[in-house]
């Protein structure tokens, strides 16, 4: 996969040699190309904004050095190329937009500032690619640069052969492998000593048991799950609880996902 990020500042990215994403990026697994935009800034001071139409506050960013960029690093046109815009105004990255895009050959990642790009940009792009504004949360960021670092980060990690061990994906939080813990938050996780200021680890964890170590941490994922996230309950497929789970979430004072309350 090709990753290219357009930005004012190409130092923000300097973490992509760092780590697993780096190890992969030495290894061939993914190829990551961050470019400046002031090299397609044509003026002395490479200015890449002006005020905005209309007034207000602010600066806009120019479609013309964005235009220029966007020709120079998108590679052929293939069904398999995005143009990712962050904005806090776009639509929510989420595991599953992090396992579509880590099927993509390349994706263009262009980083806003001031108050956004020229809202042609967008426009003149999508008839040559798709083109998705995507938000990472419910907060302002002063620019898309940390954003795309979060949405590369959580792509690249479902490549083959990105993570060390090929079993830790499937199981994470939100379980994009579709394994048995899909949609629901990881429980908690124990290592030696077994008893550590005077704390046991859980006794079914040193049990041997391997099915009532599944089921114990079911039960875990969805307790906590029901405490945290109930949206996340709330959007969990029908069918995905059976008897046991509902019991779990009685005893803990939890509605059941598509139960009527007054059952
Ligand atoms: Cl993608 N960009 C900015 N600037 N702020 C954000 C965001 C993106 N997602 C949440 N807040």
């Amino acid at each position: 996969m090709k990753i290219d990020v357009i930005t004012i500042f190409p130092e923000y990215f300097s973490p992509l040699r760092v780590s697993v994403l780096g190890k992969a990026a030495e290894r061939g697994l993914i190829e990551f190309a961050v470019h400046d935009l002031r090299t397609w800034a044509h003026d002395v001071h490479k200015s890449v904004d002006d005020t905005p139409f209309g007034g207000g506050p602010g600066m806009v960013m120019s479609p013309v050095p964005w235009g220029e960029a966007l020709d120079a690093v998108l590679g052929p046109l293939s069904p398999d190329t995005r143009l990712v815009v962050p904005s806090p105004a776009g639509v929510p990255f989420r595991q599953e937009t992090a396992a579509t895009y880590s099927r993509m050959a390349q994706i263009v990642f262009a980083c806003g500032r001031y108050e956004g790009i020229d809202a042609r940009f967008a426009e003149d792009a999508r008839t040559r690619v798709p083109v998705d504004k995507v938000s990472v949360g419910d907060y302002v960021l002063s620019g898309g640069e940390p954003a795309v670092l979060v949405m590369i980060d959580a792509i690249c990690r479902l490549l083959p052969g990105v993570l060390g061990n090929a079993a830790s994906a499937p199981d994470d939080s939100f379980g994009a492998g579709g394994g048995p813990m899909a949609g629901l938050l990881e429980g908690p996780v124990f290592t030696r000593p077994r008893v550590w200021r005077g704390r046991e680890v859980p006794a079914v964890l040193l049990s041997g048991d391997h099915a009532a170590i599944a089921r114990w941490r079911r039960d875990e994922a969805l307790r906590r799950t029901a405490a945290l996230r109930p949206d996340l309950m709330a959007m969990l497929p029908p069918g995905t609880l059976d008897g046991r789970d509902r019991e779990v979430l009685h005893e803990a004072g939890f509605p059941i996902p598509g139960e009527d309350m007054a059952h």
